[in-house]
């Protein structure tokens, strides 16, 4: 059986989980989802979870995605609301047929304003948010239900 490597990206301030906002985003560490992640243990699939703070790396993993045919999970923190540039490069995730599942910890259209828009959605295969660290396990069985 092929294996399938799911590249699951997180963005600016991801890394800081755990004490960033608990009463938002949990208590759990991205080290405490990628151990989650890791025992939902799907069959046939890897995960690769990264963070950064940097827009242009972001930018690269998602080329890499294409490069690779990776389906990704992307949670782009604060970049969802304003980076038309990782909004460019996440299209061409999905224009290359590959699956991108935009995810959130916390559901932004119950918070300010301005996390009301996502210059992402638009171009992802489809949105999970506000289910906390669940909302990456939904995305994981999306990507293992599509890719059976
Ligand atoms: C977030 C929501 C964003 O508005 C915020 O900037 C984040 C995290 C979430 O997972 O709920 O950093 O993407």
């Amino acid at each position: 059986m092929s294996v399938t490597n799911v590249l699951v990206l997180n963005g600016p301030n991801l890394g800081r989980l755990g004490s960033r906002e608990p009463d938002v985003y949990g208590s759990g560490t991205l080290d405490d989802l990628r151990a989650a992640l890791e025992s939902e243990a799907h069959e046939g699939l890897t995960i690769d979870l990264r963070q950064t703070n940097d827009e242009a790396t972001l930018i690269g993993w998602l080329y890499e995605a294409v490069d690779t045919s990776s389906p990704v999970i992307l949670n782009p923190a604060a970049f969802t609301h304003y980076s038309y540039a990782l909004r460019d490069a996440a299209a061409l995730v999905t224009k290359a047929g590959l699956l991108l599942v935009e995810v959130h910890i916390s559901n932004p259209h119950a918070r300010e304003v301005f996390r009301h828009t996502s210059v992402i959605s638009g171009v992802a295969t489809g949105v999970i948010a506000g289910f906390g660290f669940e909302s990456y396990a939904l995305a994981l069985d999306l990507v293992a239900r599509r890719l059976r």
